[in-house]
């Protein structure tokens, strides 16, 4: 699990990142909303969110907006998306950020989020491991909700999501070559794993009820609560 030096991820320079993500990511809106309103009524006042890949500060955003008392630590390898999201956020006390891998420790928190961010874990075994610290966070009663890409390369489901993936980017002014490049860019550098596997490695780190809370398209929205 290495940090990245610099961004370049979807192929996107930060100042730009905002406005392509939404090109490139069907619903990206409907999961940060998802991953917001399923905070509410599970962090106490004060508690804090954790925002693993907090990039610049999109879902942090949103769950400050739902959680007007909860506190926000966002983590991120790099500099230049957490600079990004401090821009976005402001320097209100109840936010703060983190440069550090995914791999190091986290404090105790109320709950931990993540967008678009833990696809970058290469191996099971340490998305397991990262799964299992997580949990050791959370408090009782806590949550982890994670809105990620969930295709995978195999099964009669894949071709038709893609193909649908691919007309929203069309949609959003790109041509269908730049729609395969970028596929064929993100094959080579992301990780995605079959929902059900998340979901089996969620229940092996602790998690006793890993669900899934939203699914549309190549996205879901799925975690558990520590129990
Ligand atoms: C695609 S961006 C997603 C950003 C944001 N969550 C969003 O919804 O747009 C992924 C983020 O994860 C960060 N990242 C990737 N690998 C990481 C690691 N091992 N540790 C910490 N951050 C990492 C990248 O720097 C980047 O900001």
């Amino acid at each position: 699990m290495s940090a990245p030096a610099a961004y370049s991820h979807f192929g996107i320079e930060v100042a730009a990142y905002d406005a392509t993500i939404v090109r490139y990511i069907p619903h990206y809106r409907e999961l940060l909303d998802t991953i917001a309103g399923w905070l509410v009524g599970h962090v106490p006042e004060g508690g804090l969110v954790i925002d693993l890949g907090a990039g610049t500060g999109a879902l942090a955003a949103t769950v400050a907006a739902a959680l007007p008392t909860a506190t926000l630590e966002l983590v991120d390898a790099d500099a230049g998306m957490l600079a990004a999201a401090r821009t976005r956020l402001g320097d209100a006390a109840r936010v703060r950020t983190r440069q550090a891998d995914f791999a190091e420790p986290l404090p105790p928190c109320a709950a931990v989020v993540a967008s678009l961010a833990l696809h970058h874990v290469a191996e099971p075994a340490a998305k397991q491991a990262l799964y299992a610290a997580i949990h050791a966070a959370l408090a009782p009663g806590g949550v982890l909700l994670i809105g990620d890409c969930v295709l995978h390369d195999r099964g009669p489901g894949e071709a038709r999501v893609r193909a649908a993936w691919a007309a929203h980017m069309q949609a959003h002014g790109m041509t269908a070559a730049e729609a395969a490049e970028a596929f064929a860019r993100w094959d080579a550098e992301d990780h995605y794993l079959p929902l059900a596997t998340e979901l089996d490695l969620l229940a092996a780190a602790g998690f006793a009820r890993p669900d899934v809370y939203w699914r549309r398209g190549p996205c879901a929205v799925y975690g558990g609560f520590r129990e």
